[in-house]
């Protein structure tokens, strides 16, 4: 069947949610489609990409630019759709899109625990780099969740 990665449109929305319940499990609230989304829509919206097949999302990724360095998050395909390469085809296209906007280097963060995923970006020609990794919450509404 094939698969084409598609820029990211509201007829989208329950299968992504859907996908990063799936995928991402216990993530935080802020982590979540409706709060991630409309932000993503506001700025650089071409950048969330989806993989659909027979009109069903089935896998996701999210790019971003700064003018200096690209970043990638919510990569994520569904269970029943893994090992078929759609990981790689969602890394690939957000690649592009960045390359085309000037992006000479990707950065991308991996939990420490989720070494499967650390191998599936080193098959994509990522390395690990040594830095640590620090962040700050901005908004005061979200003082109580953890960093992430
Ligand atoms: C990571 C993820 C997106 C990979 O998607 P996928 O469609 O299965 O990946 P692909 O089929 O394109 O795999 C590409 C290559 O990566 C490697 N790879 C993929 N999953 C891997 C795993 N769990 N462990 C080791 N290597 C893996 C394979 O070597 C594969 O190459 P091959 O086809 O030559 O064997 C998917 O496992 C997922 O959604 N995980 C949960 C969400 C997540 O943790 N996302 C990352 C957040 S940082």
């Amino acid at each position: 069947m094939s698969v084409t990665v598609i820029p990211y449109s509201d007829r989208h929305f329950e299968d992504v949610d859907r996908l990063w319940r799936e995928a991402f499990g216990d993530d935080l609230p802020r982590h979540r489609a409706d709060v991630v989304i409309p932000a993503k829509l506001a700025f650089q919206p071409d950048l969330l990409l989806v993989a659909v097949e027979q009109d069903r999302v089935i896998g996701s990724v999210m790019a971003g630019y700064d003018g200096h360095r690209g970043y990638i998050n919510r990569v994520a395909v569904l269970k029943n759709c893994r090992s078929r390469g759609i990981g790689d085809l969602l890394m690939r296209a957000a690649e592009e899109k960045l390359v085309a906007l000037g992006c000479r280097k990707i950065n991308l963060q991996v939990r420490a625990s989720n070494q499967a995923v650390v191998d599936f970006y080193r098959t994509l020609g990522y390395g690990v780099e040594e830095r640590v990794s620090m962040s700050k919450l901005t908004s005061p509404s979200l003082d109580s969740e953890k960093a992430s």
